[in-house]
């Protein structure tokens, strides 16, 4: 089918030659403009139709080679599109190297994620087949879509067109990226100021269906809560036992499944364990301190074959349109690493 290019697109192939053409004036009215987009505008199913028609087929073969040996690896790289969408948008900083140990990577809530030469290994072999076409960004929103459908969860079509980011810092990721202790307001604060809904906040979070911790995300629940050397009222006291013969006070390296037993498969279980107060994080167990969050958290636990599939793959593309640039605002990278 041909799909004729839409404004942007053609932007994205002129930002490719911008080397070899003088800047007029519509370039710099277009600069202007591609400069503000936000929030999807530019992105779109197939946007590498032409460009790199098999782009999509090269990622999702390499995702299916890697997590057939390695399964663990589909819940940090699903979470590394969390990520790198909430500090600066969608544009891949989170992948950016620095010398000096400052970029976003460096920071401690980044310092747990895993795979990033799993997004070198799709970059390679996708430059090898389409040099200076597809982006860091939208390799990462394609694998993060790829992981999850890898490991029996949902799939749905991912919005491409983004293009990366030339700049990452440590602070940012502090910054931006959500506590495990956040409570419901700043968690539902810390999503609409990104044009996410309180409804994308609870099906997002059961991205923690997947996935491990380390005790260090949510020791304080288990001994020091108040400071008084107490627990977290809110954990249910039989699975605060049971962490702690994993976690012992100020563990920072002990590892727990957040969803025991399946963590390596995505499934529902996460709004079970939220309802039976066994949610790992107070980011978890605030699900229930608000009455939209809290029903659909208790829908999910009772009924059998819910909605929280399409919900997740609607809510993902949504977060994969934060802050993306596209036309010919940042770079298509060379190696995902390091600006050009
Ligand atoms: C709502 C706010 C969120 C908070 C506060 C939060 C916090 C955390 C924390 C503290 C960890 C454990 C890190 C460690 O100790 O190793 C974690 C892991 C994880 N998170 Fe979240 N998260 C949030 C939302 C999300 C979203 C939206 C996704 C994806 C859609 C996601 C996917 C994951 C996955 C898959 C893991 C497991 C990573 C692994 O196995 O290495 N999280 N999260």
């Amino acid at each position: 089918m041909h799909v004729s290019k839409t404004s942007d697109e053609l932007a994205h192939d002129r930002g490719m030659l911008s080397a070899e053409r003088s800047t007029d004036l519509s370039t710099l009215i277009f600069l202007a403009f591609a400069s503000d987009l936000a929030n999807g505008q530019g992105l779109k199913v197939g946007f590498y139709e032409q460009t790199c028609p098999n782009v999509e087929a090269i990622v999702k073969k390499t995702i299916d080679q890697v997590i057939s040996v390695a399964p663990t690896l589909a819940a940090p790289l699903l979470r590394m599109h969390f990520h790198d969408c909430f500090v600066r948008g969608c544009e891949g900083s989170v992948l950016l190297n620095s010398p000096t140990k400052q970029a976003e990577k460096d920071a401690i809530p980044n310092l747990s994620l895993r795979g990033f030469q799993i997004i070198d290994k799709v970059k390679t072999r996708v430059e090898k087949e389409c040099p200076g076409v597809v982006s860091c960004a939208d390799i990462v929103a394609l694998v993060a879509r790829d992981v999850t459908a890898a490991i029996k969860g949902p799939y749905w079509e991912v919005e491409t067109g983004r293009r990366d980011g030339t700049v990452s810092i440590l602070i940012e990721a502090l910054t931006n990226l959500l506590p495990p202790f956040a409570n419901i307001t700043t968690l539902k604060s810390g999503f609409k100021r990104r044009g996410l809904s309180v409804k994308d906040l609870v099906v997002l979070s059961g991205g923690h269906t997947i996935g491990i911790s380390h005790c260090s995300s949510f020791n304080n629940r288990l001994y020091n809560f108040t400071g008084k050397g107490d627990t977290d009222p809110t954990l249910d006291p039989n699975y605060i036992a049971r962490l702690k013969m994993t976690c012992k006070p100020g563990d920072q390296n002990s590892i727990v499944e957040m969803d025991p037993g399946s963590f390596k498969t995505f499934d529902e279980d996460y709004f079970k364990l939220v309802s039976k107060r066994r949610g790992l994080f107070q980011s978890d167990a605030a699900l229930l301190d608000d009455s939209e969050t809290k029903t659909y958290v208790k829908l999910h636990t009772t009924t059998h074959g819910t909605t929280f599939f399409k919900d997740f793959g609607v809510s993902m593309v949504k977060m994969g349109r934060i802050g993306v640039l596209t036309g010919m605002a940042g770079e298509i990278r060379k190696v995902c690493t390091k600006v050009n």
